[in-house]
């Protein structure tokens, strides 16, 4: 893992470079806080650049294989735009039916076949565990858009840029973070919980009893020596929230669909209920909602949710430099 091979002769940006050039992205623990800080100053000067230019040739000539086994809109499309507005071009491969997949191929061969064509693959696949399996076939780097329930780190990433950018980087010792809905099956807050435990938040997880936040993620965050508590209904804990984090109940990950009957509409957030939340907190949510966040919300300056989007292509941008060398 990429973590303490610094180089005293090396000012920090080169020697996170150093580090990063060709790495796989599979995990969260992956980074440690000095990564967030450079990862973060590249993504802030990304979007300067786009703001500025649209699109330049830091990556021009380079290829990246989009492969997505499970549906994506955000995830797909933002790594594509990311590849594209730094000059480079993408092979998308959405619709897996269509390759070879369909005629049994095994992962690590359609891995290995990709890389011949691209310089780095991004991965979707709803099987916990198969991006690390990808990475251990291909000698191109591997990023993991999403395996399963188990973890989406890039995700993970564009939400602690957007708080970051939105609730200040001072803030973030302190803060108090609540997660709402599906945080047994979610993958994007198994990450961001773990990612978080390098600060000294404090994490409050809202769920229906069935879809509690594992045991492995809460014991793996207790260890980083982060208070966490859990809680059935939002109403305590909304007050004291900086950043609630809104998930979608996962349907496809039910086994049982009286099961997701019971719990799907859950919690919902709408401006009566944000009533009692403070002025400067922020509302977060992956996306897609399937009706957790009421659209009346949507205008209120706390909503975050549709810059979260935006943030996440920043990132993104940063982390195809990162690992191609030249961030
Ligand atoms: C999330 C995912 O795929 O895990 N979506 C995303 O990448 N923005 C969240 C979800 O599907 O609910």
């Amino acid at each position: 893992m990429p973590t303490s091979s610094l180089n005293p002769h090396l000012p920090f940006g080169e020697n996170k470079l150093a580090d990063w050039y060709g790495k796989d992205i599979i995990s969260v623990k992956q980074f440690g806080r000095d990564d967030l800080e450079y990862i973060f100053g590249v993504a802030h000067e990304m979007r300067g650049m786009v703001e500025r230019v649209g699109t330049f040739d830091l990556l021009k000539g380079k290829i990246l294989a989009n492969l997505f086994y499970e549906p994506s809109t955000r995830t797909s499309s933002s790594f594509t735009a990311a590849m594209e507005r730094l000059g480079g071009s993408v092979i998308p491969i959405n619709e897996v039916k269509y390759s070879s997949v369909s005629k049994g191929e095994s992962l690590p061969d359609t891995v290995r076949t990709l890389e011949c064509y691209a310089d780095v693959i991004v991965l979707r696949h709803p099987e916990t565990g198969s991006a690390a399996i990808a990475a251990k076939a291909a000698r191109k780097p591997v990023i993991n858009a999403g395996d399963g329930i188990g973890e989406h780190p890039t995700q993970a990433l564009l939400d602690t840029f957007t708080i970051f950018e939105e609730l200040g980087a001072g803030q973030v010792d302190g803060m108090t973070v609540t997660m709402l809905g599906d945080l047994k099956y979610g993958r994007t807050v198994h990450s961001l919980a773990r990612l978080l435990s390098l600060f000294k938040v404090k994490i409050n997880y809202v769920s229906p009893d069935i879809l509690k936040m594992p045991k492995e993620v809460m014991d793996e965050v207790a260890a980083k020596g982060i208070p966490q508590a859990e809680f059935g209904s939002l109403e305590k804990v909304l007050p004291e929230t900086d950043v609630l984090y809104v998930t979608r109940v996962q349907k496809e990950r039910f086994e049982d669909p009286a099961e997701y009957e019971k719990v799907k509409g859950a919690y919902v957030i709408d401006p009566a209920i944000m009533k009692a939340a403070k002025k400067d907190m922020i509302v977060m949510h992956p996306l897609p909602r399937v009706g957790e966040i009421s659209v009346d919300f949507d205008e209120d300056p706390r909503a975050a949710y549709f810059r979260q989007m935006e943030y996440g292509l920043y990132v993104r941008m940063a982390l195809l430099a990162m690992v191609l060398g030249k961030a």
